[in-house]
């Protein structure tokens, strides 16, 4: 557990210590590193809030494999629902015939993974999967996607660090906490 002296004063409480990330991804890196052997995979980070977790997941892989990035942006409110998403930079790696694993900081509804592995998948890759770091439990609700690696599940609260923001903030966070309702209401 981090030291309680050092936790940022808006952290209301950690719910995934430096130690606790560790050894995630180290379990996540060993399970692609044995199914991707001799197969090389592009490891895809969907920017901004997975960089932080492709940095960590690409040194627990130990077979050859390669990176590339792409950022998206939401149209809005209103296409919401269908996780329909402007591409701002695309990946300038051809897919067709690689192994694509996109490399997921949360998966929430999954729309937004839901609608890029359509598009993704029209590009004639030789498979594609999904590694998300943690999947947030929401009752009464499954994820559009299903992630074939998943680090861990994390409860339906405000959470930040490790990638992930509150108004752009908090992603350096070195560990997973739940940002005090004051911050944001
Ligand atoms: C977050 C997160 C996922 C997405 C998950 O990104 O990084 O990419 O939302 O949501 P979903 O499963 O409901 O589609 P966000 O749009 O906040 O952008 P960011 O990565 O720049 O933080």
């Amino acid at each position: 557990m981090e030291d309680q002296a050092q936790l940022n004063p808006d952290i209301e409480s950690v719910i995934l210590s430096e130690q606790d990330i560790a050894s995630i991804v180290k379990r996540l890196g060993d399970e692609i590193s044995l199914d991707y052997a001799d197969k090389d995979p592009l490891i895809v980070a969907v920017l901004r809030g997975a960089f932080v977790f492709m940095g960590d997941l690409v040194r627990a892989i130990k077979v050859p494999c390669t990176v590339d990035f792409m950022a998206v942006s939401s149209y809005g409110a209103g296409v919401k629902s269908s996780g329909e998403v402007r591409i701002v930079k695309d990946l300038d790696t051809k897919l067709e015939g690689r192994h694509v694993i996109i490399a997921e900081d949360i998966l929430d509804s999954g729309l937004t993974l839901s609608y890029l592995m359509r598009l993704l998948g029209e590009r004639k890759p030789a498979s594609i999967r999904i590694c998300a770091f943690a999947v947030k439990d929401v009752p009464g609700k499954k994820p559009a996607v299903a992630p074939t690696y998943v680090g861990t599940h994390v409860p339906n609260s405000f959470i930040v660090g490790y990638g992930l923001d509150y108004a752009e903030h908090y992603r350096n966070l070195p560990y997973v906490g739940v940002l005090k309702p004051e911050v944001y209401s």
